[in-house]
């Protein structure tokens, strides 16, 4: 049966959540395999708009199911937060949200670690500030790690956070004398509390996704995050702590990944990062340039946290790596109308490093930090593309990019979007 992925290819922000709204209609689950309340996926239907930030975008269609599985992690007090949210805009949400028992637990100590490591590290990776390095740490380093089963364990959980807290405050007090610290039980009795409000969500989801799986179920991986933030395949260190790309869905999931067999890989008609890190195409060309009008159009601002977006033109080398790696059979170029701002557009076709031209994506940060992006120039259309419907509504400019980025990434384009509602979609 059919399983489709929907990946970002860039540093996230793609326009993710757009996508994974208009294909729930085709399937029957909808997944969050990794990440955690970092991402902002945002949905506009009919005027109304809907921002997720740990839930899956399917909890929309309340006739679906979906799963928060064991690759996510969880920070109670925001799931319970985004329930009663979307509770409050008159979507039904019950027994359709299914929480992994297996996935790792967010604690304020993870929240207070990151804010002391992004400070006073000196090697600040901009992070979104939510728990989210510090727990993936604790689940792989073991002694730590706290898993949503255990939360149900009132007698397990107390002693295992009587173990756990005292040591996460001496680390806490090393990294800074004023740093906050814990009480071990006040902790406790907090999220025996948040558990009990989660109860009837936690199962065992792997099991769950298997057995949907042998009944034809059809289920649509939504990934957090972009190809280029994989804690593996990203650009290390200026990544997220989850891998990002369709390579955490078996893992993060428990559902064998071969049973994909659609990959959707969704990509910004320019680029954008929020955060630290290398960016070749990034547009530094001040408050009257390109780069400024980009952001104020495409309202180049953090779901999450409100930060501007770092905006630049479309690197094909960075996407025909991250396609790659990602196993994309297809595109879907979002925001296609925000480039109506430009006159000319600038499309990377290659990098300079040094005096070598580099064709593929370099595996270190420090050297693509160094890389000046080869350009090819194309004309711009400048005319409004919002009200577009079809292929054949599009300007010839607009096409003639669109065909030259799916040309350059050596994959068909399915999708184009010229705005944020779920009207304003071309489909291909
Ligand atoms: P995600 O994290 O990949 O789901 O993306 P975000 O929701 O963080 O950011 C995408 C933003 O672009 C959201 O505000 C969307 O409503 C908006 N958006 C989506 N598609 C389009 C489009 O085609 N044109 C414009 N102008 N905005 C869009
Ligand atoms: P969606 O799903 C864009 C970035 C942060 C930072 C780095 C590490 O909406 O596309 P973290 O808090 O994960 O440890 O931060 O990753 N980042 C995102 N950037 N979109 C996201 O999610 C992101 N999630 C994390 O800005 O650079
Ligand atoms: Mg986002």
């Amino acid at each position: 049966m059919a399983c489709t992925c929907v990946v970002g290819l860039q540093w996230g922000d793609e326009a993710k959540g757009k996508i994974v709204d208009l294909l729930t209609d085709q399937h029957d689950i909808v997944v969050r395999f990794n990440g955690g309340a970092n991402a902002g996926h945002t949905v506009v239907q009919g005027g109304k708009t809907f921002k997720f930030s740990l839930l899956p975008t399917g909890v929309l269609k309340p006739h679906l199911r979906s799963v928060i599985a064991n690759g996510v992690v969880v920070y109670p007090p925001r799931f319970l937060e985004e329930v009663n949210d979307l509770r409050a805009t008159g979507v039904a949400v019950g027994d359709n949200l299914l929480l992994s028992d297996h996935a790792h637990v967010i604690f304020p100590y993870h929240l207070e670690e990151e804010r002391l490591s992004e400070q006073g590290s000196g090697q600040a990776i901009g992070t979104t500030g939510r728990g989210i390095g510090p727990c993936y740490q604790d689940k792989v380093g073991r002694i730590s790690g706290v898993r949503l089963g255990e939360l149900l364990h009132p007698e397990h959980l107390r002693t295992r956070l009587r173990a756990i807290v005292p040591r996460k405050n001496q680390l806490l007090r090393a990294l800074a004398p004023d740093a906050r610290t814990f009480d071990p039980d006040v902790l406790c009795d907090e999220y025996l509390s948040h558990a009990e409000r989660m109860r009837g969500h936690v199962t065992d989801t792997t099991r769950l996704l298997l057995q949907a799986h042998r009944n034809n179920k059809r289920i649509l991986f939504e990934a957090a995050q972009g190809s280029l933030l994989d804690v593996d395949h990203g650009t290390y260190p200026y990544v997220t702590s989850s891998n990002s790309t369709p390579a955490g869905v078996w893992s993060g999931s428990g559902l064998p990944a071969r049973h994909i067999n659609r990959v959707v890989g969704v990509i910004k008609a320019y680029t954008t990062r929020v955060g630290r890190g290398p960016f070749p195409t990034e547009l530094n060309d001040g408050k009257d340039g390109i780069g400024e009008r980009i952001r104020q159009t495409g309202r180049e601002y953090g779901t999450v946290t409100g930060r501007p977006r770092r905006c630049g033109w479309f690197d094909t080398v960075a996407v025909r790596y991250s396609a790659a790696v990602s196993g994309a059979d297809e595109l879907a170029v979002m925001l296609l109308d925000v480039l109506s701002v430009a006159k000319e557009i600038a499309i990377c076709t290659g990098y300079q490093w040094r005096d070598r031209r580099l064709e593929a994506f370099p595996s270190d940060a420090f050297i693509l930090e160094e890389c000046r992006p080869v350009f090819e120039t194309v004309p711009g259309w400048e005319s409004d593309l919002t009200h577009c419907k079809r292929l054949s509504d599009l300007p010839a400019a607009a096409r003639r990019y669109v065909d030259r980025l799916s040309q350059l990434l050596e994959l068909p384009v399915s999708i184009i979007s010229v705005g944020p509602d779920r009207e304003q979609t071309i489909l291909c």
